[in-house]
């Protein structure tokens, strides 16, 4: 029988990439090499170009991952290439003025590293301009891609464990270096429902030097609707995940239901343990085999948002901002001593307050 058109085209769809968006990179650090490495096998999108002030950076990424096009200057490499998305893989400093560029460009979508933000002002820039330019920004908190994760939320969903009633979520990196993944995937794992309010203690600061400035150790309590409870733990001298012996690979949350528990770290398993159940279901879960596939479908998934305004991204704008204001009121609670309830407006200058009270400048 003879293949109609479509029937053609679809095979030839299945085997020839059809790199529907065009791409270009900010920032050529270390993180960007994880971004670049999700290409691979990634048909939706084609990488045409990267950026980096740092010429030795540029000159090295360009050579190692066979980039075509590189640039020295942001605005250089938007007139010419014309990108549909760009990906920001810069300090969280600098994150409104690239946006703010793309947009005069017309580029369509922003992968953005997290965090979104350092404080609200820089927050309400960035969500004003969507307002006016209509762009579709993921921030890239790959996690809720990662298949470790989505594995856990289906065992969650279909109430393997029952109703949680509490969960340990710990982290080591300060509240806005690895804080706002633990913080998303809190709210992941709670359908990205609002906190109620929030109670938090805090000492000590950290992370000038990578430019992350927030308390290096924070103690949080969150109450969810229905009396859910997160203890959350941000802080360098945290317990942790047991075993775990790099710094950044700490990242766990422990979850107790009416009919049993789950968990997942990070870098070790992830699992759960329902009532009736013999023995816990218990899966491998690694850093290394989960962050270059997960981001591969987070960078995927900016693709069918941009095809198709009800594909959202599980990353978009709105849920990080909730994610963020969630940081702030966190931030609130530890600078006033006060449960905060949500929703908060936390002063512009929080974090300077904080450094104030937090005893300054601790590199
Ligand atoms: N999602 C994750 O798992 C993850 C992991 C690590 C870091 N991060 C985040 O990634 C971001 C970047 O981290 P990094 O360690 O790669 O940073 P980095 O500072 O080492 O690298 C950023 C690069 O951007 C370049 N740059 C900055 N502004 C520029 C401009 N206007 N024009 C041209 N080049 C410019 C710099 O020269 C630098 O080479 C941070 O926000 C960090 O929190 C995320």
């Amino acid at each position: 029988m003879k293949k109609t058109m479509s029937e053609k085209q679809t095979k030839s769809d299945k085997t020839k990439p059809s790199h529907r968006y065009k791409s270009a990179i900010l920032g050529c650090g270390p993180r960007a090499a994880f971004h670049i490495q999700a290409y691979e096998g990634l048909d939706e999108i084609h990488l045409s170009a990267a950026c980096d002030q740092r010429r030795e950076r540029l000159d090295d990424y360009g050579k190692k991952y066979k980039i075509p096009h590189l640039y020295e200057n942001l605005e250089a490499m938007l007139e010419k290439e014309r990108p549909d998305i760009l990906h920001i893989v810069t300090p969280p400093a600098i994150r409104e003025e690239p946006m703010e560029l793309a947009a005069r460009f017309g580029v369509k979508g922003i992968i953005v590293e997290k965090p979104i933000a350092l404080n609200p002002v820089q927050a309400g820039k960035i969500k004003s301009l969507v307002g006016r330019s209509g762009m579709k920004i993921a921030v890239n908190m790959q996690r809720r891609y990662f298949k470790t994760c989505l594995g856990l939320k289906k065992i969650l969903d279909e109430g393997k464990i029952g109703d949680i009633q509490w969960i340990r979520c710990v982290t080591k990196g300060n509240i806005l270096s690895m804080g706002p993944h633990m913080v998303d995937l809190m709210l992941f794992f709670m359908n990205n429902v609002r906190p109620i309010r929030v109670w938090a203690a805090a000492n000590g600061m950290n992370g000038y030097d990578y430019g992350h400035p927030a308390p290096a150790n924070m103690l949080v309590q969150y109450v969810f609707p229905g009396q859910k409870v997160v203890y959350f733990e941000d802080a360098e001298d945290a317990v942790g995940t047991p075993g775990e012996t790099d710094f950044w690979q700490h990242g766990e949350l422990d979850f107790w239901g009416t009919k049993g528990r789950a968990w997942w770290a990070q870098n070790r398993d992830w699992g759960y343990h329902g009532e009736g159940m013999k023995n816990a279901h218990v899966e491998k879960s690694s850093w290394e085999g989960s962050d270059v596939p997960g981001q591969r479908e987070f960078t995927r998934a900016m693709a069918h948002w941009l095809d198709d305004d009800g594909k959202k991204h599980h990353n978009c704008l709105d849920n990080a901002l909730q994610g963020f204001e969630t940081i702030l009121a966190t931030l609130q609670a530890a600078l006033t001593g006060k449960r905060v309830e949500f929703p908060c407006v936390p002063p512009d200058d929080i974090i300077k307050q904080l450094e104030a009270k937090l005893g300054g400048q601790v590199v």
